[in-house]
């Protein structure tokens, strides 16, 4: 890790935020390198997640009114347990405190907490002694406008948007279901002492999609597409399965074949970002393990030098966000959804004696007729309010008939599955599994393998030489290069030796070199960093070349003869 570490600070893919000033834990600044690499990543989740989904796209404020969480029950349940010491004033969250001094894994309550420390007389690391354990919400609230303001936070999830636009993304799907909407934004966290680097950070980066589906139709399509992958669950109750995904769903393993889909889905978008199959699994949430919003969840870990993490989480979020919005903002979140055929149901009607109601009524003995006819039942006599007054009709004006009615569909709650990613642990992820050191002509190399598609510098052109000539011919390569979309970059410090090390610890693909061969046949090389063998073409033909190769996994032999100098 440490390597690693010292490689993306030295080379420029992670910096520490505010460094200047001392830093701060839980934020970093993606340099040059990094914000590359996690540009592509994020690109390559959207023609995943958005343009191969029936989804779309949303991005909504990262601020967010009060009313929102208080409804998405974050204001009220979204915290950690602090245990904070009394001498040293230092505040730890006591999960994670009690695993890593006493390896042992504690319920995030305040009581099973508190019990913890007093069985084993757990201390600070100053040898003080902790306060009564708190809960500690983890949103970052702030006041909007001046003066007393009012009162938001920083959004903890990207999805809570796309749940209170809920009613104009039905209209757009013109109310058919199921439909996806994706959002990648920056979420906030204020974790009590984030100690894992860039593992766990305050201000990060999410890819959230929410796919809205009927309840009783947890199914995609295109589940075939992943079926019979076989992948390594975890379930929860620790038992480990390396099966089918079709299996897992026959089995019951996995609740049901949307989820399933999502797994799937994810894997392959996984191993498409370059995290090895046999560091990823997929771990199913215990009872008391899940989030308050849902009732099955299954999370991506990624085996790390950290540990198995988790980089994603695939949660049945059923219908808690839907109904909780249209319970405190009023507004009704439900879908028509209509039947093939319109079913014919019987049911029982308050039906008006109208001939009756006439003469003692009057004026009112219509609406009266109208308010009893929504009834279903009725006793001895019942009351209905008619223009703010409470009328009591006795049963001599109506009679309880059953009628029958044509009903042509119904109002459901949509339920949601949400695949939720988080992009710097991904990025991390990523970056982990590509490091390697190898051995070249007797001596260590360090080498990025990342996917050839997500290099944030895809080619690197070299002069031999410093030498105007050949300085100008490499330029013209770059440019050219460049114009068709290639990033690129051009560098003539230091030995050719010492710059192709360069650009193998940045996982750069292809290096393009001009020689004194060159400018006899017009011929450059280009030389493979995964194999460090070369191939010579004429320089007219690199911008094909460059662009076949980087899109494939071919070996640059397909393209000519290979040679190592
Ligand atoms: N909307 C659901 C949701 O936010 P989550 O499991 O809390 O679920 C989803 O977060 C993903 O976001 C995680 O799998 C993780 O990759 C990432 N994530 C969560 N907290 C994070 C943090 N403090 N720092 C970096 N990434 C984080």
């Amino acid at each position: 890790m440490s390597q690693i570490m010292e490689m993306l600070v030295r080379r420029g893919f992670i910096w520490q935020s505010f460094e200047i000033y001392g830093g701060m834990a839980g934020f970093i600044d993606y340099a040059p390198l990094g914000n590359g690499l996690r540009r592509k990543i994020e690109n390559l989740w959207r023609e995943f997640f958005v343009v191969n989904e029936r989804s779309v796209e949303i991005d909504t404020p990262t601020v967010g009114i009060e009313e929102v969480f208080i409804a998405s029950g974050h204001a009220e349940g979204f915290t950690d347990v602090a245990i904070e010491c009394s001498e040293c004033g230092r505040v730890f969250r006591a999960d994670h405190y009690v695993k890593e001094k006493l390896n042992l894994e504690v319920d995030p309550t305040i009581e099973a907490v508190k019990a913890v420390i007093e069985e084993f007389d757990l201390r600070c690391e100053c040898g003080g002694k902790f306060k009564e354990p708190e809960h500690f919400n983890l949103m970052f609230e702030t006041k909007i406008g001046p003066g007393r303001g009012k009162k938001g936070y920083l959004r903890p999830e990207t999805a809570q948007g796309i749940f209170i636009a809920f009613k104009r993304l039905s209209d757009y799907f013109r109310h058919k279901l199921p439909f996806g909407v994706a959002q990648i934004g920056r979420a906030y966290r204020n974790e009590i002492s984030p100690r894992q680097g860039v593992i766990r950070l305050r201000e990060f980066n999410q890819a959230e999609l929410e796919f809205f589906c009927h309840p009783g139709e947890k199914k995609h399509p295109d589940f075939h597409k992943y079926a019979d992958d076989v992948v390594t669950l975890v379930d929860k109750f620790d038992k480990e399965h390396r099966i089918t995904l079709r299996e897992a769903v026959e089995r019951g393993i996995i609740a049901h074949e949307l989820l399933a889909y999502f797994v799937g889905k994810t894997r392959r978008f996984l191993l498409a970002a370059g995290i090895k199959d046999d560091k990823l699994r997929f771990r199913q949430h215990k009872d008391d393990e899940r989030a308050h919003y849902a009732v099955d969840c299954w999370d991506a870990e990624v085996l790390l030098s950290y540990g198995w993490i988790e980089v994603v989480g695939i949660a049945d979020r059923s219908d808690y966000d839907l109904s909780r919005h249209t319970k405190y903002s009023k507004e009704d979140l439900s879908v028509f959804v209509p039947y093939d055929e319109p079913v014919k149901v019987k049911r029982k009607k308050v039906v008006a004696n109208i001939a009756k109601l006439g003469p003692v009524f009057k004026e009112k003995a219509k609406k009266i007729a109208e308010e009893l006819g929504k009834l279903e039942s009725a006793g001895d006599e019942v009351k209905v309010v008619v223009d703010g007054e409470e009328i009591t009709v006795t049963s001599e004006f109506y009679e309880v008939r059953e009628v029958e009615e044509e009903i042509h569909g119904e109002k459901i709650v949509p339920h949601v599955i949400e695949p939720s990613f988080g992009l710097d642990r991904i990025t991390y992820a990523v970056l982990e599994h590509a490091f390697d050191v190898d051995h070249v002509d007797g001596e260590e190399r360090k080498v990025l393998r990342l996917k050839r598609y997500l290099a944030p510098v895809q080619v690197a052109v070299l002069p031999l030489l410093s030498k105007d000539r050949f300085v100008e011919e490499a330029e013209r390569i770059a440019e050219s290069l460049r114009e068709s979309g290639v990033y690129t970059e051009l560098d003539t410090a230091g030995s050719i030796g010492r710059r192709y090390r360069r650009y193998d610890e940045i996982g750069t693909p292809f290096c393009v070199t001009v020689d004194h061969q060159t400018f006899e046949d017009g011929t450059v090389t280009i030389r493979d960093r995964d194999t460090t063998s070369q191939i010579r073409i004429q320089k007219g033909r690199i911008v094909e070349v460059i662009k076949e190769l980087l899109n494939s996994e071919k070996d640059i032999k397909e393209f000519g003869e290979v040679f190592r100098p």
